[in-house]
């Protein structure tokens, strides 16, 4: 990218969002980043704290995607040249819950920003980032793996929001020829991850003394990725990406729950008796795998952090950052935003 690029980034606060943030201004992948998120309880402005006091890199809206006065308003004062679009619900148990806010922020969200980028000058190019839990489910004993082709089949009121929201981005290529790419990845892991997911739970669990929670056999399998190869790949798809695509990025690395928490169990140096085995989740999708050939092929990007050093370089970040996490378990963290820019 040019030396003057102005990105808009939604759900910068997030766990991919801020990893993304530190990875654009800390490796200059553009010139500044407009951030732009709700601070739901899963946005920590606390991951952001690097860049607050550095307005010539980096601005902080707090605000709704799906309010276009305030959409409006950040592309009319700061002209983004591209739009990554990580807001989101983004747990699938909260979504079985209530799934109203996963309809607002998900797919209303979306669609406004969608609208926002196509009217701004230039039409910025807008990244949607999805998941690969709009695919479906896969059976435990088969070789199949998720590709950009396969039909959609949503089996959670998350995965069935962030369908909607995919569906929306690519009828805005076909219908307006506007400049968008949709990147459906798998399961990420790495820092500042809100501990409800399983790998920071697990940990903090562990760190803590206490038990973790395993839903069900514990078989149900997931394709891991560190949120930094997913970040470099949705930087290689903004950057070299054909309009209208779509892309489908994981690592290769399927692993089933219970192995996950047995090997972070092991890292923490806790045993088999900090496992506890909990009711299964409704409708719980049995295993997730991503062929990411397409993005590999074209865009020569590769995930290049390998499983158990990533497993391992995480478990010492949740370890070395414990105010972080105690702040997150606490809720000290909902107050940082006033703390930073005063209450309003
Ligand atoms: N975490 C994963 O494993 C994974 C895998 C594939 C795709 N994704 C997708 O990546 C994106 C980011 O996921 P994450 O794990 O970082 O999520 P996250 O829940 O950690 O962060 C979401 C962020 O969006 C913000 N937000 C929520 N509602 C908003 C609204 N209405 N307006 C503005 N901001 C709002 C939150 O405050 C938070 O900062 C999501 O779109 C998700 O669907 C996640």
């Amino acid at each position: 990218m040019s030396a003057s690029t102005t990105w808009l980034v939604t759900g910068a606060a997030g766990f991919i969002g801020s990893n993304f943030v530190r990875l654009a201004l800390s490796e200059r992948w553009c010139s500044r980043v407009v951030a732009l998120d709700a601070l739901t309880y899963a946005g920590n402005l606390e991951n952001l704290a690097q860049w607050t006091g550095e307005p010539d890199r980096f601005a902080f809206v707090r605000g709704d995607v799906a309010d276009p006065n305030t959409v409006d308003r950040v592309f009319a004062g700061h002209k983004p040249s591209a739009v990554i679009h990580f807001a989101a619900e983004s747990h699938v148990d909260r979504s079985i819950e209530d799934p109203a806010p996963f309809i607002h922020t998900n797919v209303t969200g979306t669609q406004v920003l969608l609208g926002a980028a196509r009217a701004a000058p230039g039409s910025p190019r807008m990244l949607h980032v999805s998941t690969d839990e709009v695919y479906g489910s896969l059976a435990l004993d088969s070789t199949e793996r998720f590709h950009e082709d396969r039909p959609y089949d949503p089996r959670s009121p998350y995965a069935a929001s962030k369908a909607a929201a995919d569906f929306l981005v690519r009828a805005a290529f076909h219908t307006h020829g506007q400049d968008v790419i949709i990147t459906n990845c798998s399961n990420n892991y790495g820092p500042y991850q809100f501990p409800e997911k399983l790998i920071p739970l697990a940990i903090m669990n562990l760190l803590r003394g206490e038990r973790v929670p395993v839903y069900g056999d514990g078989l149900n399998v997931r394709d891991w990725i560190h949120v930094e190869d997913h970040c470099r790949a949705v930087r290689a798809c903004l950057e070299h990406g054909r309009s209208g695509e779509t892309y489908c990025i994981g690592a290769e690395n399927e692993q089933a729950n219970i192995a996950v928490v047995r090997a972070l169990a092991e890292l923490t140096g806790r045993g088999e008796s900090a496992i506890r085995y909990v009711r299964d989740r409704p409708g719980h999708d049995r295993r997730y795998a991503i062929d990411p050939a397409k993005a590999r092929h074209e865009l020569g990007w590769e995930p290049c952090i390998p499983w158990k050093e990533g497993l391992a370089d995480t478990v010492r970040w949740y370890r070395e950052n414990t105010s972080w996490l105690e702040n997150v378990r606490t809720g000290e963290f909902l107050n940082f935003y006033d703390r930073l820019y005063g209450a309003q």
